[in-house]
């Protein structure tokens, strides 16, 4: 058992109205407020955002968004900035999702930029990592995770490591049913702290929190949080029913 507190974070990704958020946060609040010492995250998309953090405004759930441009302001269509996010009262910010790198082309030069601008505007980044079955297959993930690393985190020191979180989200098991073992995702993410201490020396790596995230549930999460390194999960799927993620985040009553 690590001194870290676990987070669970719930990626609605582009699911939820807001008058669907509306009814989920009704619900949800009720199932997690005495769900003892555990930070929970909700990431529903910018549209509900502020409802989400106003409904949720007793500061037990924070509320981050999906991502985030990393220039305050200017000539950037479709885009939101740091500051438009934080006046709403968004706390967290998810960077690098593997579905951004993959349909929105980001990179790791973008993701160094937002990691710094995010942290220094005061909205704790959670930056995704993950490879691919083909990666994987080819005996490629320790390399696709360090440059991952490197590259997303070229602009931070040591002492902002310990203020975000990484998650670890294996490609091939993001909305797959396919969910990472116990053992794979304990032993990756063993690497990615490693990696992390090679990066930033060992104590901010001892810190820093690594979430997992692939198909995760209500059965798997119990069996994934004994892993000594696993801090958490990112929640894609299963956090879309308030139920269900109650269940999730109250993993250590099961
Ligand atoms: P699923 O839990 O649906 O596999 O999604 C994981 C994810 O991408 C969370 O960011």
């Amino acid at each position: 058992m690590s001194e870290r507190t676990p987070v669970i974070a719930g990626n609605w990704k582009m699911f939820k109205t807001n008058t669907e958020a509306a009814a989920y946060v009704a619900e949800f609040l009720a199932l997690v407020v005495d769900a003892g010492p555990v930070e929970i995250v909700l990431c529903p998309p910018f549209t509900c955002l502020e409802a989400v953090r106003r409904e949720l405004a007793d500061g037990r759930v924070r509320v981050a968004a999906q991502n985030m441009h990393f220039e305050a302001e200017g000539a950037y269509t479709g885009e939101v900035s740091a500051p438009m996010l934080k006046e709403i009262g968004v706390t967290d910010v998810v960077l690098g999702h593997s579905e951004r790198r993959q349909y929105f082309c980001e990179n790791d030069a973008d993701l160094a930029r937002k990691t710094s601008t995010a942290l220094a505007a005061g909205i704790r980044p959670i930056l995704c990592v993950g490879e691919s079955d083909r990666e994987r297959e080819a005996g490629g993930t320790n390399d696709k995770l360090k440059g991952q690393l490197e590259g997303g985190l070229a602009g931070i020191s040591a002492d902002q490591l310990p203020e975000m979180l990484i998650a670890y989200e294996p490609i091939w098991a993001i909305g797959t049913g396919k969910t990472a073992t116990p053992e794979i995702a304990e032993e990756t993410i063993a690497f990615i702290r490693g990696a992390l201490a090679g990066q930033f020396g060992p104590q901010a790596a001892r810190r820093v929190r690594i979430l997992y995230g692939g198909s995760v549930n209500p059965g798997n999460i119990g069996e994934l949080m004994k892993a000594e390194n696993i801090d958490g999960a990112l929640v894609g799927g299963a956090s879309l029913d308030a139920a269900g993620f109650a269940r999730i985040i109250r993993f250590k009553e099961a």
